[in-house]
């Protein structure tokens, strides 16, 4: 599998509403955004846009594997593409519905930990109600991890 910048992800758009449902939501973010695409045998199986937030603070805006390669590797790849292209002690941010326990699991095996919830975040600021299965998603739960913390620990722990 290759992983390339994407100049124009706007031709992926499925993929992109896969993970975000609101293309106006999308289009705030989009031009800021760096991203990465999975591809398999010329074709793009999956995606990653990520931007600056802030001074060493970087956040992924939007992540989606297309339904038949989703459990592969291929989102965990995607995220770890972005942290091998971010500074050492940089914070990465995530944000992902309350009501996605899948994605939470997904994002802690990836590193991330809880760090705080933006209620009502899909109420302000989706037009329509989103739903998965039988709950609304309402909040938005933002995780964090830091870049080369995991390198850190290991050498702190050869150095006791
Ligand atoms: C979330 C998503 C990007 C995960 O990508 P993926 O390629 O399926 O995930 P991976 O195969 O890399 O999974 C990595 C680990 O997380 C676990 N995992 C992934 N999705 C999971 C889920 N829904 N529930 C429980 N565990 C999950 C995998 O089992 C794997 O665990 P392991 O290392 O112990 O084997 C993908 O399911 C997706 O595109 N979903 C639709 C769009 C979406 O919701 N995007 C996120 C918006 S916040």
């Amino acid at each position: 599998m290759e992983f390339i910048i994407c100049k124009e992800p706007k031709r992926h758009l499925d993929l992109l509403l896969l993970a975000d449902p609101y293309e106006p939501m999308i289009d705030r973010y989009l031009p800021q955004s760096i991203v990465i695409t999975a591809v398999e045998q010329g074709r793009t199986v999956g995606l990653v846009a990520y931007c600056q937030v802030g001074k060493d603070m970087w956040e992924i805006k939007n992540l989606a594997v297309e339904e038949a390669w989703q459990k592969k590797g291929v989102g965990q790849a995607l995220v770890q593409q972005v942290k091998d292209r971010l500074p050492a002690g940089s914070e990465l941010l995530v944000g992902t519905a309350q009501t996605s326990s899948g994605n939470l699991i997904f994002y802690e095996k990836c590193g991330f930990v809880y760090d705080h919830t933006i209620h009502g975040f899909f109420t302000d600021f989706y037009p329509d109600p989103i739903w998965e299965g039988e709950e609304q998603c309402v909040d938005m739960i933002v995780l964090r991890q830091t870049i080369g913390s995991e390198m850190e620990g290991r050498d702190f722990y050869h150095e006791n």
